[in-house]
C-alpha cells in the first residue's frame, strides 16, 4: 500500500510498503528522516511517533495500553492522532494513508 511521510518543512515521501510491515520499518528501509525507532518495534520507545492523518484515524485499531503509556512520553506534543509508527502495519484497508513526522523525537 502507499504510505505518503510529510516532514515537518511539509516535504513529502510516499513509499510502496508491503501489507503487514510497520510504518516504522518503512520508514527506515526508505531512508525516511525522523521516524527513529530506537527500540526497534517494541512500542517501548517512541521515537517512531507520528502524526496520522484525520482521515484514516478510524480505520486504525485503538492503541493497546503499553502504547498509550509510551504517547504520552513522545518529545513533541501528543495529540489525538498521535500514534507510535512501529504499532501500525501498511494494509489494503490504509493503502493511501498520510502521516506526518513531529519536529523531535527525542
Ligand atoms: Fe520504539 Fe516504536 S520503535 S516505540
Amino acid at each position: 500500500s502507499k504510505i505518503t511521510y510529510v516532514q515537518p518543512d511539509g516535504s513529502l515521501e510516499t513509499c510502496d510498503v508491503s501489507p503487514g510491515k510497520s510504518l516504522m520499518l518503512a520508514a527506515q528501509s526508505k531512508g525516511i528522516s525522523g521516524i527513529l525507532g530506537e527500540c526497534g518495534g517494541q512500542a517501548m520507545c517512541a521515537t517512531c511517533h507520528v502524526y496520522v492523518d484525520e482521515s484514516f484515524l478510524d480505520k486504525l485499531p485503538a492503541p493497546s495500553e503499553e502504547e498509550d503509556a509510551m504517547l504520552e512520553e513522545a518529545a513533541s506534543d501528543r495529540r489525538p492522532n498521535s500514534r507510535l509508527s512501529c504499532q501500525i502495519d501498511a494494509s489494503d484497508e490504509l493503502d493511501g494513508l498520510v502521516v506526518h513526522v513531529p519536529a523531535e523525537q527525542l
